[in-house]
């Protein structure tokens, strides 16, 4: 076996830990610091996860000399600052979707590591799961023929904490930029291509984010997308890939284990299962990169990124949803 890659984790908050839980799924790969805001809550992560170094501040992780690539988990409005934190020092980095607050952030960080020759990519892990893989592969070679439609809704009910990430506006809270960039990414990947004409509508709560939204994108040739996203309202979690000789079911589809493939009116049921709790597939792709030497993902390509980002710019901007990551 090559040497292990050595991970850095930038917060100590949900997903970071989700995320050290999954790398520990590979016996390649070796947490070796974590980054925090306060030295105590590192020590408190470090501890839980057997990790070696602890650092009380971003920089002082970003400029850890034995930490190769870098795994972003804060809020999205400080996911640019700090994804480019750490290319300045010359790490790599995997950063947590939504990839930025808005297109020209996204812009900024794929120049930003282009320029430096270093690898990023956002942490889409629903792609590198083996339900995924597999269902874009039917998908691929024609199984469901001509692609025709792709639904998919992501939503849930979280409880009311207008300060928390969800409804808070200053760290990017409402369901669009949280669950619905989900959607959007589904569609992106197997549409490959951006939409051509976009409607939507959304309810604006209290604090003035979106707590549920409907949308549809038409993509070239009269394909279309139907998507739908929540953070106040309880959904199920189902992707449907409606082609001209059949189609394709998952659910949960963003943390998909198995998947149907309806041909002629029968089911075929695959389990795929996940290793873990899934997130190491994403961290293996970027591995695979970093001995490849390849500074990006031909699964979750920066361009690719750019393009959902614009999407969803383009959503928010029929709602007149702004975000002061918009004002800079
Ligand atoms: N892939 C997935 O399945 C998944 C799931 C959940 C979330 N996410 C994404 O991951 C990111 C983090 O979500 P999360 O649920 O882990 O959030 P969280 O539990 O609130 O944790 C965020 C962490 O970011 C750091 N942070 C830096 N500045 C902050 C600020 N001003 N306010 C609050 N926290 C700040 C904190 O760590 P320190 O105090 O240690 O600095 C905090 O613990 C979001 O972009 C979200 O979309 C992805």
């Amino acid at each position: 076996m090559s040497d292990p890659i050595r991970w850095g984790i930038l917060s100590t908050g949900n997903i970071a830990r989700q995320f050290a839980r999954g790398l520990a799924e590979l016996p390649d790969a070796r947490l070796v610091a974590v980054g925090s805001r306060s030295q105590e809550q590192a020590d408190a992560f470090a501890e839980q996860f057997d990790v070696p170094r602890c650092h009380g501040t971003y920089e002082a992780l970003a400029e850890d000399p034995d930490v190769e690539i870098i795994y972003v988990a804060t809020p999205h409005p400080f996911h640019e600052a700090n994804t480019r934190l750490c290319l300045a020092a010359g790490k790599a980095v995997l950063c947590e979707k939504p990839f930025a607050m808005n297109a020209a952030e996204a812009r900024r960080m794929a120049a930003d590591a282009r320029s430096r020759g270093l690898f990023l990519m956002e942490a889409m892990w629903t792609r590198f799961l083996p339900a995924t893989v597999k269902i874009r592969e039917w998908v691929r070679n024609g199984a469901i023929g001509e692609l025709r439609m792709v639904a998919a809704d992501f939503g849930f009910r979280a409880a009311w904490n207008p300060n928390g990430r969800l409804l808070n506006r200053e760290l990017g809270g409402g369901a669009l930029l949280d669950v619905g960039c989900y959607a959007v990414s589904y569609a992106s990947m197997l549409m490959q291509s951006a939409p051509e004409e976009i409607a939507g509508f959304a309810h604006i709560g209290e604090t003035g984010v979106d707590e549920q939204a409907g949308m549809v994108l038409r993509y070239s040739g009269g394909r279309i997308a139907t998507l739908s996203c929540a953070i106040r309202t309880a959904m199920r979690h189902e992707a449907r890939i409606l082609g001209a000789g059949g189609r394709i079911s998952a659910e949960p589809f963003w943390r998909a284990q198995e998947a149907v493939l309806t041909v002629d009116d029968e089911d075929q049921r695959v389990s795929l299962p996940f290793r873990g709790n899934g997130y190491c597939h994403q961290a293996a792709e970027a591995m695979r990169c970093l001995r490849e030497g390849e500074t990006e993902s031909p699964i979750m390509p920066l361009d690719e990124s750019i393009v959902i980002m614009e999407t969803l710019d383009r959503i928010r901007a029929q709602w007149g949803l702004q975000y002061p990551a918009d004002e800079a």
